[in-house]
């Protein structure tokens, strides 16, 4: 964020204002600031000096190159769960030996792949996940290292939706059938056992959740040891939240603190797997009104960005703040509905906003660097928003907005022969 006052924050990323980059890069856009996203991965970095770590990015929060590189500069390591991330933070110059692999789903390409390049570690999530895996780095002439992502039946307090550690979610093994797997794992001639993991659910506002999950890991790991199974980590996953509205979620240095007094005398690395609290608020989704429109018990503002570009509000129900960019004071602040484009009526960025707006004026939808655009999509055919990353007073385009060629590459019209 920019030194600037509180006011002015709201209209710049920054050295640079909203108003000149919507101008230049056109809207609806994506912008990051670089210094944000660096702090953030610093705030990590500094909260964990004196305890062995790896700081490993949820890709899935956001999986620009240029956000990956810029983490990967700063030696973090990765959480993917696809061979495409796994190709991306290659590409930005992640370091293989950085990277965890979670995901219910892996197949044996992807697998193959990941022993190929020698990632550090597979988030292992099922019994017959472990024995293929065992098979595929025979095949190779490799050992492949391996966790156990266990379910500890810990509530996160959070959207059902993004709830994971509960016995009811596909995530995860059992806790009680860990021991089990990883006695079957030990026996396994291609696999090395290399610590544990879990991961609760994602915009945990307490920190008491976390503790939770984390000390019934300790307790299996110790467990492990007494029976010859010695884990080199312990990967609590991700899950910090942010304030997004009036949450009031503990401070990155807060909650590793209290992390850290867990592993007070323990030799184990701790592994992290943040997203969110990362890159959400180092983004912003910058939208302009098309068009006002009221009726007896609303007044809409039209806007140019629509659930295909940030789909939270209308998945979660999730509240982003949205500021008026233009910010003159002059037009009386009414009641909005901000909606976008496409034809669904979930299809809103914000309801209910007491904001001043004109047809024409530019909106800023904020803390929106995580999940935004990674979750984007095509849906009505429109193209996919572009994203800008800004660096004190320069700006840099990070992903051209689609064009209409990109909609249809990859399509095939039928042969004549066929339509009657
Ligand atoms: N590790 C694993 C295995 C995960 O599944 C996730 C997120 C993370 C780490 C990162 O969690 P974070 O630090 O970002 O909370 N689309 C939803 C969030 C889905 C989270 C999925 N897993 C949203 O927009 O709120």
């Amino acid at each position: 964020m920019s030194v600037i006052s509180e006011e002015k924050q709201r209209l710049w990323i920054e050295g640079l204002s909203i108003t000149e980059l919507a101008e230049r890069y056109s809207t609806p856009c994506y912008i990051y600031s670089h210094a944000t996203l660096e702090s953030n991965f610093i705030a990590y970095q500094e909260a964990l000096r004196g305890h062995k770590h790896l700081i490993c990015f949820a890709v899935k929060a956001n999986s620009n190159l240029a956000i990956l590189q810029v983490l990967a500069r700063l030696g973090a390591g990765f959480d993917i769960v696809s061979v495409g991330e796994l190709e991306r933070v290659l590409i930005a110059g992640g370091d293989p030996k950085k990277i965890v692999f979670s995901g219910v789903a892996k197949t044996s390409v992807e697998m193959r792949r990941a022993l190929e390049v020698g990632i550090y570690c597979f988030n292992i999530e099922s019994e017959e996940e472990l024995f293929l895996l065992n098979q595929l780095a025979l095949d190779l002439g490799l050992l492949a290292p391996i966790s156990v992502r266990v379910n500890p039946d810990v509530d996160p307090v959070t959207h059902p939706y993004i709830s994971t550690g509960l016995k009811e979610s596909k995530f995860g093994i059992d806790i009680k059938e860990a021991e089990k797997i990883y006695n079957k794992a030990k026996k396994l001639k291609n696999i090395q056992i290399v610590g544990i993991d879990c991961h609760i659910g994602s915009q945990i506002t307490e920190i008491q959740p976390i503790i939770q999950a984390l000390e019934h890991l300790i307790v299996l790991s110790d467990k492990l040891k007494s029976q010859g199974i010695h884990l080199e980590h312990i990967d609590l996953g991700g899950g910090l939240g942010v304030r997004y509205e009036n949450e009031q979620p503990p401070s990155i240095s807060a909650f590793l603190n209290s992390v850290l007094k867990c592993f007070s005398g323990r030799n184990e690395t701790l592994v992290l797997e943040p997203g969110r609290s990362i890159i959400a608020n180092a983004g912003y989704l910058v939208t302009r009104v098309l068009y006002l429109k009221n009726n007896d018990v609303k007044n809409f503002a039209i806007v140019d960005a629509g659930m295909n570009d940030m789909l939270r509000p209308a998945l979660y129900q999730a509240w982003m703040d949205i500021q008026s960019v233009n910010c003159d004071g002059y037009k009386p602040k009414k009641y909005f509905d901000i909606v976008g484009p496409v034809c669904e009526s979930s299809d809103f960025l914000g309801l209910k906003r007491l904001l001043s707006i004109d047809a024409g004026d530019l909106l800023c939808v904020h803390s929106a660097g995580a999940y935004g655009f990674a979750m984007s999509s095509n849906y009505n055919s429109r193209p996919r928003a572009a994203e800008v990353m800004v660096s004190g007073d320069q700006a840099y385009l990070v992903r051209e907005r689609e064009n209409l060629a990109d909609l249809t590459r990859g399509e095939t019209l039928l042969p004549e022969q066929i339509l009657k």
